[in-house]
């Protein structure tokens, strides 16, 4: 299959398209290595062609013309919590009207299949757990709300002009590429200031609980979205809840170095205790975590250690 990406120079789409193009597909990548974000030129293998473009401008279309795609699989985005509450309008933008840019063209060609990335953000503060496709969805940060606007914008784009889709919500993904300077992705954070040596910050005090899933794992279920029953949420996490603390405690393990804690009041919008219960995956795409976090943390570590040691020499 001819399979765009999205953000595939990205944390995330770059693993995403190392499956396709593993699983023989042909690959293309439209990204614009945005400054805040994981997007790096670096992550898109020689095999797969990158379109350095942003997904809101008109010149989207002449990728369409030139790769004919088949399916369309969206992960570029503004991908931080923090910049959405700090920057509205732009999260938007992306969020939205970029996705309305996508799938605009999506639907005036021969797309079949557009596979949206949506997020745990979208609940917000749980009223049961586990969250599973049927939980209430009610987003406390702007991210979440334009996450949730694009689940509706792709269901509307089926229901008027036929265009497949799978909404796949993630939980916290963590993993090798993962930006460890941004706000979140709190493992990479960890991770890469423990192998330097410099304090890593507690917020809250550290019990908060979430899913924490390995980047392989969601990898293979974009493959499997490919092949299984369209027009379907998942919700893909390990269905495990891990505190802060415990990351902390783990990664001082396998890193082998305790390094300080410096202390600070919970986030805005964090919550308690949040994971997911990924039935409807294993069920419906075939799909579960299969990485236990002690290994995905021992991957994620050996990463970060080599890209420390090849920025020291
Ligand atoms: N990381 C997580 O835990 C997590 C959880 C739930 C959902 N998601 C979703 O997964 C997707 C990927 O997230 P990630 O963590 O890999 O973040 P990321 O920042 O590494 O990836 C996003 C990519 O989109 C690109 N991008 C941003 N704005 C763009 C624009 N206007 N035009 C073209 N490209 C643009 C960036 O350059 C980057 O490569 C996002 O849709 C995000 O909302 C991530």
């Amino acid at each position: 299959m001819r399979i765009l990406v999205t953000g595939g120079a990205g944390f995330i789409g770059s693993h995403v398209v190392d499956a396709y193009l593993a699983a023989g597909h042909e690959v293309a990548v439209v990204d614009n290595l945005s400054l805040v974000g994981g997007g790096r030129r670096e992550h898109v293998p020689p095999q797969a062609h990158l379109y350095e473009l942003d997904i809101r401008g008109e010149a989207l279309g002449e990728v369409f013309a030139a790769f004919r795609p088949q399916v369309v699989n969206h992960h570029a985005a503004q991908a931080s919590v923090k910049i959405s509450m700090d920057d509205p309008t732009l999260d938007a933008q992306v969020n939205v009207l970029g996705l309305i840019n996508v799938l605009r063209h999506c639907s005036q060609s021969q797309v079949q299949h557009c596979i949206y990335i949506s997020s745990a953000a979208t609940y917000g503060t749980p009223q049961d757990l586990p969250l599973d496709e049927r939980s209430p969805q009610n987003p406390e940060s702007a991210y979440g709300i334009t996450k949730l606007a694009g689940e509706f914008y792709t269901r509307v784009w089926h229901d008027s002009f036929g265009l497949d889709y799978t909404i796949l919500r993630y939980a916290n993904v963590y993993g090798p590429r993962q930006d460890p300077m941004g706000e979140a992705g709190v493992v990479a954070i960890f991770t890469h200031r423990m192998l330097v040596g410099e304090p890593v910050r507690i917020d809250w005090d550290g019990e908060q609980r979430k899913d924490y899933v390995y980047v392989g794992d969601i990898a293979r279920a974009n493959v499997l979205a490919l092949e299984r029953e369209k027009n379907q949420v998942y919700c893909l996490g390990s269905g495990q809840p891990t505190s802060v603390n415990e990351l902390y405690e783990r990664l001082t393990e396998i890193v082998g170095v305790r390094v300080p804690i410096t202390r600070a009041p919970k986030r805005p919008g964090d919550v308690r205790l949040h994971y997911f219960n990924p039935a409807k995956a294993r069920e419906m795409l075939g799909w579960q975590a299969e990485m236990g976090l002690e290994r995905g943390l021992e991957e994620t570590v050996a990463y970060f250690g080599q890209v420390v040691q090849t920025t020291r020499t």
